[in-house]
């Protein structure tokens, strides 16, 4: 499938929530996105969605898998950047659309868009059973720095904090 970034908007934001809620990631809901989208100017939020602007069916050997109608986002990235730290926040990719190169691309078109504006190296949390993820950090050239004991809730859980040079 081609896709394509481009800058979050607010009418993407109800489908950035559904994907949040099916990945397991720690909730931020509507609002914060919201808030983050509109009034933090440093904030850097993108989407994937499908390069033709349409929507987007899972195949597996030609057979649509689920009811995927009117589907639009792949994925969505939420980070900021505070003088020259970007850190990320969050970054998902619809679980009917991993392993494509999708979150690759998000983190990549953030990281540039952070370097140019001055950012000059790049943090994140992770949980520590996180095991995806850190894997996609670790090939985005991120290394662990510390641990932090307990740092996420529901469940409790030590995060890794992972850091890269922009
Ligand atoms: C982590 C996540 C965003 C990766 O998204 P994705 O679109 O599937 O990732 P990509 O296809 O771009 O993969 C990029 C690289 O990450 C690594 N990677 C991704 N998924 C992997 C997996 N299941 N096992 C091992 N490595 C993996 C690989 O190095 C991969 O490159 P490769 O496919 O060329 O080997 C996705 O699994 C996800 O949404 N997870 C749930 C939400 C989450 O945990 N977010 C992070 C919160 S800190």
């Amino acid at each position: 499938m081609r896709f394509e970034v481009v800058h979050m908007r607010e009418d993407d934001l109800e489908e950035v929530v559904a994907i949040e809620e099916m990945t397991g990631l720690n909730r931020w809901g509507y609002e914060a996105y919201r808030r983050e989208l509109i009034a933090n100017p440093n904030s850097v939020m993108l989407i994937a969605r499908p390069a033709d602007g349409g929507t987007w069916q899972r195949r597996d050997g030609g057979v649509v898998v689920g009811d995927c109608s009117g589907r639009r986002l792949l994925g969505f990235l939420a980070a900021a950047i505070l003088f020259d730290e970007f850190h990320i926040n969050n970054v998902a990719t619809h679980p009917g659309a991993r392993r494509m190169g999708i979150g690759r691309k998000l983190m990549h078109a953030a990281i540039d868009e952070a370097h140019h504006s001055g950012a000059s190296y790049s943090v994140l949390e992770v949980r520590a059973s996180n095991v995806t993820a850190q894997a996609m950090y670790i090939a985005m050239g991120y290394r662990t720095t510390r641990r932090r004991k307990d740092y996420y809730r529901s469940p409790t859980e030590d995060a890794l904090e992972m850091v890269r040079d922009l």
